[in-house]
């Protein structure tokens, strides 16, 4: 499973780029305004800095929602740089520009998946990456995972290409039932990410070790 941090803070995608786990970024327009970047330049300076942090996989979210405007937007984001994958909403003018860009050879992520059906409509439309969101699913009561598991199953059974990349993920169990229900990504904030190296046996037993090689050293 790859792991994507969710972010577009510089200094957060360099920490987890530096741990030497990571295989993309995933951006959107609300972690861009976080960070305060707007204007088209500094938005496609953004993305450069990114992509010269990062070895692939950036993500690039369109704002237009209608097709011919979603075709301007993803090219102009391609051309940053061959890291660039072109972030398209699952709406039907979002589905005729994947199958645009996937005849082209971009690779597209459709984004804002809350069904199983969308995820069969993306596949079919040529999508390299589908972005399922998980936490905002369990948000409403519903089980966000569940939906990992079905796309999963649906996925291999049909044969599909389309990588399932977990989004909305808001914690480290998060990222483990979805290394279980089969994604082939994982894209979360990085304390999640470094939520996975904690156990307090591990701090215990280092602890115990430090303290019994200073007691036999000394
Ligand atoms: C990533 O592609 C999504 O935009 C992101 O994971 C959404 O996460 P959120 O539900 O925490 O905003």
């Amino acid at each position: 499973m790859k792991f994507f941090i969710d972010t577009a803070n510089l200094d957060q995608i360099r920490e987890a780029q530096d741990l030497g786990v990571l295989d993309g970024v995933t951006t959107n327009p609300s972690l861009m305004a976080k960070e305060g970047i707007t204007g088209a330049e500094n938005v496609k300076n953004h993305y450069k800095a990114i992509c010269n942090i990062v070895d692939d996989n950036v993500s690039a979210e369109v704002i237009a929602t209608d097709y011919e405007g979603m075709i301007r937007e993803g090219e102009e984001l391609a051309k940053i740089d061959p890291k660039i994958v072109v972030k398209i909403p699952m709406i039907k003018e979002g589905i005729k520009a994947i199958k645009y860009f996937s005849n082209k050879g971009i690779r597209t992520n459709c984004t804002l998946v809350f069904s199983a059906g969308q995820a069969i409509l993306a596949a079919k439309a040529g999508a390299t990456f589908l972005s399922p969101f998980i936490g905002r699913i369990d948000d409403m009561s519903w089980d966000g995972m569940e939906l990992i598991h079905q796309i999963s199953s649906i996925y291999g059974i049909q044969g599909y290409d389309t990588q399932i990349l977990a989004a909305s993920v808001r914690n480290s169990l998060h990222i483990v039932k979805c290394a279980e229900a089969g994604a082939d990504v994982v894209t979360c904030p990085l304390s999640a990410i470094l939520g996975l190296l904690k156990h307090p046996l591990t701090d215990i037993g280092l602890a115990q070790f430090l303290a019994d090689h200073k007691k036999a050293n000394s």
